[in-house]
């Protein structure tokens, strides 16, 4: 397809739940996620396909055609806080182009093929990420998906409820997987390993959450003298620093991007720090050997502030190989597209455990992600979208 066809259809999403910062508050069942449904609802009406959203808010366009089980791709609509346009959406609106491309094509496919948009992917607004997915495949509890709370409090269940959605019905989905042959997910490339147009994907690493919670005593900035303090802040800070370094040593990364201080007043030593430590490493011994090191210094430092600290898993991703037939498949249908591994999660590494899957890669000339700079051209765009049809009409043949 042409640069100008993608535009055209990628500028009507362009504006939702942009901020100031020109990044994306997209986050999922706020209002600028509801307009992305309604969108996405109005797309599959002008092309005449069935929409459905399954038990977990994950939302359906089926091309129902031919037999068996179908073909699902697509990815999400919900963002980081201030996150870039193209994680996620990108596989969506491209998905909705390729079933243009096929059709235009004449092409009359063997099985459904159905494009989807995953809930609560990245986790910024409830914490847990691929949340509809991993409710999907069974590895998250409803009731605890219910009770995760947003940070203004605010349940997930409550957030469902306000728009219109059942949290009842939140479940593991046999099923829905069931009906799927193959799964594949398009989705902006998020390093600066990708130099060709598109490529594909070979794993993601393992990598997973932490809640950590360091707790002291609240007192007066201007009163209270060095050795009385408790300061949990002193023993996070060395936290940040613990984390970077045992990521370096072991050959891995380590993050603390988000932190809540308690009560957050510039005159007053913290009672209470809250932060949250994200890791990912090429292989699981690598994580585990961070994992280890870091939660071994961090409790040895809070002894000698005399502070608290403990660390709790809030999601844990072990390694994903994408199906290996599936992707040399498609790396030789696409002319010996690049194969890659990435550091970021996707939906697409929940549903492998069940469902033949693969992932395609835009080249992302910034490298940037997760941040406003993020970006790739309408050329690779579209050329993501012919690719995305040629493998569409390679598995629905
Ligand atoms: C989600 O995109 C993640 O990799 O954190
Ligand atoms: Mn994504
Ligand atoms: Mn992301
Ligand atoms: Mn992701």
């Amino acid at each position: 397809m042409d640069a100008t066809g993608f535009r055209r259809l990628w500028d009507q999403i362009a504006a939702t739940g942009r901020a100031d910062s020109g990044g994306y508050l997209r986050f999922s069942w706020s209002a600028a996620d509801l307009a992305l449904r309604e969108w996405f609802d109005a797309q599959a009406a002008e092309r005449g396909l069935r929409v459905e959203s399954d038990r977990n808010g994950n939302r359906y366009a089926h091309w129902d055609a031919g037999t068996g089980p179908g073909v699902l791709t697509g990815s999400h609509f919900d963002s980081v806080p201030h996150g870039g346009a193209y994680d996620g959406p990108l596989g969506i609106v491209s998905a909705f182009l390729a079933v243009d491309e096929l059709r235009a094509s004449g092409f009359a496919p063997q099985r459904p093929i159905v494009i989807g948009a995953f809930t609560e992917e990245e986790g910024g607004r409830f914490g847990v990420p691929c949340l509809g997915s991993r409710l999907m495949a069974g590895v998250v509890d409803p009731d605890r998906a219910r009770a995760l709370t947003d940070p203004d409090g605010t349940t997930l269940a409550e957030a469902m409820r306000a728009a219109g959605a059942d949290p009842d019905a939140l479940g593991p989905d046999p099923e829905r997987l069931a009906s799927f042959a193959a799964f594949v997910e398009l989705h902006v490339e998020q390093g600066r390993a990708l130099e060709a147009p598109v490529g594909v994907a070979s794993a993601i690493w393992p990598h997973g959450r932490w809640r950590m919670t360091f707790t002291g005593a609240g007192d007066h900035a201007g009163t209270t003298r060095i050795p009385d303090r408790r300061d949990p802040m002193l023993t996070f800070a060395f936290a940040v620093l613990a984390a970077r370094k045992e990521a370096r040593l072991a050959g891995g990364l380590a993050t603390v991007g988000r932190v809540e201080a308690v009560p957050n007043a510039t005159n007053a030593i913290a009672s209470q720090v809250t932060a949250w430590l994200d890791s990912r490493a090429p292989d699981e011994a690598v994580l585990a050997e961070i994992l280890s090191g870091f939660t071994a210094k961090v409790k040895d430092r809070a002894g000698r502030d005399g502070t608290g600290f403990t660390i709790a898993p809030e999601s844990e991703t072990p390694i994903v190989e994408f199906d290996p037939g599936l992707r040399d498949r498609i790396a030789a249908l696409l002319g010996g597209a690049p194969v890659l591994p990435t550091g970021a999660g996707h939906d697409a590494g929940v549903l492998a455990a069940h469902v033949p899957t693969a992932m395609l890669f835009v080249r992302n000339p910034t490298g940037v992600s997760h941040a406003p700079g993020e970006g790739a051209s309408d050329e690779d765009c579209a050329a993501g979208v012919d690719a995305l049809a040629a493998v569409l009409r390679d598995l629905a043949c």
